[in-house]
Order: structure tokens, then sequence, then C-alpha cells
């Protein structure tokens, strides 16, 4: 069983996650109307990955004997620049979510919760994972985003990004 206090900040971190979901399909929507197809693919497919996110979260709790409690999400921005301010801002949601992660990680110490210390370890990786992504993204755009056609190869490229269910496997 978790503590109330590992209990709230899990179900904070599920009202995180949906967010992100909420977050990058509104950059998908905006990537597809100014014609980016492939950067619109991308950010859909790191939505759903968000929805994974939460969900394994979600099934955690219940797994653990806690309460599930979701509450309101935000409504994302709808006002997006150029893809590489799209980006960066992605960036710093990034980091905000990892900087959320490691509270999780911290109040694990703090109620000496091994079991949800373990778990939350492959949140970490993932951060690390999602964080070198959207840098990798950011210095091309560095290099060669004023460039249309570079611009045209990179929206091929991103849209070859394909979708695995993201499970915890410990
Ligand atoms: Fe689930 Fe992009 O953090």
């Amino acid at each position: 069983m978790i503590s109330e206090k590992i209990e709230n900040i899990l179900n904070e971190q599920i009202n995180k996650e949906f967010y992100s979901a909420y977050l990058y399909l509104a950059i998908s929507a905006h990537f597809d109307e100014v014609g980016l197809k492939g950067f619109s693919d991308w950010t859909r497919i790191q939505a759903r990955e968000e929805v994974d996110h939460g969900m394994i979260l979600f099934d955690y709790i219940i797994e653990r004997q806690g309460n599930v409690r979701l509450g309101q999400i935000n409504m994302p921005e709808t006002n997006f620049g150029s893809p590489i301010e799209v980006f960066k801002k992605i960036y710093e949601h990034e980091k905000y979510v990892t900087d959320s992660i490691n509270c999780v990680a911290n109040m694990t110490d703090e109620e000496c919760d091994l079991a949800t210390r373990y778990f939350i370890n492959w949140y970490i990786k993932e951060q690390v994972e999602e964080e070198a992504n959207v840098d990798d993204v950011i210095k091309k755009l560095e290099l060669f985003g004023d460039e249309k056609c570079a611009l045209y190869h990179l929206d091929k490229e991103l849209g070859r990004r394909e979708y695995k269910m993201h499970s915890y496997e410990g």
C-alpha cells in the first residue's frame, strides 16, 4: 500500500502527463494547420506516449491499493510560433516534467517507499530520452531551419516516427 503523500503526488503526476498529451495535441493541430505534416505526426505520437505515461501511473496506484483521483486538465496554449520556437517551448515543458518526476523520487525517499522509488526510475530514464529527442530536433532546426528545403526534409524525417505502446517493465 502507498502512503497518502505518495498517492497525492502520483495523482498530480497523472494530471501533468495528461496535460502533456493535451499540449502535444494542440501543437500537432498547429503544425497540421501550417502544412508541416511530419511535425504534426511526430507530436501526435508524442501525445499518445504521454497518455501511456499517465495510464502507467494510473495502473500503479491501483496495484498498490491506492485511489486514483483525476483532476481537471488545463487548457493548453494555442499561440505557437515557428517550429524552433515550438520545440524550445516543448523542451522547457519536458524540463518541467523532469523536475516533477524528480520530486516524486525525492518523496519516495522521504516516505521510505522503495517499491515506488523503483517504479519511478522508469520515468527518470524516460525523461532523459525525451529531453534528448527534443534537443535533437532543436539542434537540426538551429542548423538548417531557415532553409525551406531543409525544413521540408526534416518534416519528412519526423513523419517517419512510429508509435510504440509504452509499458512499465520495471
Ligand atoms: Fe511524460 Fe513528456 O513526459
